[in-house]
């Protein structure tokens, strides 16, 4: 150990979103002048989850402020498979819609598999479709998962190299872990993914260069968890009383971390961010004629 402890470079998601805002705004107008219309997005909301509500709020404001038209179908609790399936292939064959998004989680009588599945790749601005994981799986992703692309997009604008690093990340999920690990792996890290059943974990994550956390326990990585000088990037977001709090006790590890990002204020933007570049990107390759959206690719 040094005498002085490092203190981290704090890892701005709020910033960082901002500016892939920007850019996404320039693309928008782009694609309003070859197409004649704004790309567009229907996010998709089951019940009344409260959090689901706060997160679908923030992907129309952003939208809104890139020139995104975007709109919600608001289903109740209790809407049968069958109709939301039945909604989500209207809005797979309506030629003026890019990008459609069903909200997670979903009520347990509507697998998550399913549903997903019934969405057209072309239009899968969150990249869950068997179609787009396989893509991602291949090294040739079309429309990667946002909150991932978030992850790597933080990495890239707080200039962290990924190649030849080893990357730790602890969660699994088909939404986070998974797709991450891809993604990280494509850009030559040497990728460890840990998950509940992992036997001592400290042992994995203080080998990581890149410590990525997505398991939904707060607070559950402390300082003896991290290397010294690692970059720690904190994907939880868990609601404790009024406040929200990450999987990383951050005054402790921002003690140790070369690079820390903050829960709020971090990866949470980044998602929401993607959110609109995917639903540019979705817009853009369809008017390529790269995908048909209205018959799935
Ligand atoms: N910032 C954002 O935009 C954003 C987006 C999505 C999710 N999140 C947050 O990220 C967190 C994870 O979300 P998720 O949807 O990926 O959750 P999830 O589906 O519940 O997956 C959690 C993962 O963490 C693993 N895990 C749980 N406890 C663990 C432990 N003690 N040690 C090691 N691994 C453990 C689980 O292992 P098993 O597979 O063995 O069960 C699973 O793989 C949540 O807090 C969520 O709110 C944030």
């Amino acid at each position: 150990m040094g005498e002085a402890l490092l203190t981290s470079q704090i890892l701005d998601g709020k910033m960082m979103a901002r500016r892939v805002l920007e850019r996404v705004r320039e693309e928008v107008s782009d694609f309003q002048k070859r197409a004649g219309r704004p790309p567009s997005l229907t996010v998709v909301r089951v019940g009344d989850d409260p959090a689901s509500r706060v997160f679908v709020g923030r992907k129309m404001k952003a939208c809104a402020a890139t020139g995104i038209t975007a709109s919600e179908e608001h289903l109740s609790e209790t809407v049968s498979l069958d109709d939301l399936c039945r909604l989500l292939r209207s809005l797979n064959q309506n030629p003026a819609l890019d990008g459609i998004l069903v909200q997670l989680p979903l009520p347990s009588h509507l697998p998550v598999s399913v549903v997903t599945a019934e969405i057209s790749p072309a239009k899968d601005v969150d990249g869950f479709t068997p179609a787009n994981m396989g893509r991602l799986t291949l090294g040739t992703p079309k429309l990667a998962p946002c909150t991932p692309l978030g992850v790597v997009e933080m990495l890239r604008q707080g200039g962290i190299s990924v190649s030849g690093k080893h990357a730790v990340i602890v969660g699994r999920s088909s939404i986070v872990g998974k797709p991450l690990s891809l993604l990280l792996l494509h850009m030559d890290a040497t990728v460890t993914l840990c998950h509940s059943r992992t036997p001592d974990l400290d042992r994995h994550t203080r080998a990581a260069d890149i410590l990525v956390v997505a398991a939904g326990r707060p607070g559950m990585i402390k300082a003896h968890h991290v290397k010294e000088g690692a970059v720690v990037i904190d994907v939880g977001i868990n609601r404790i009383g009024d406040k929200l709090l990450g999987d990383v006790a951050f005054d402790e590890v921002s003690q140790k971390a070369s690079a820390l990002s903050p829960v709020p204020g971090g990866v949470g933007p980044m998602t929401v961010a993607m959110v609109c570049r995917n639903t540019v990107l979705a817009a853009g390759q369809r008017l390529s004629g790269l995908c048909d959206g209205t018959k799935g690719v």
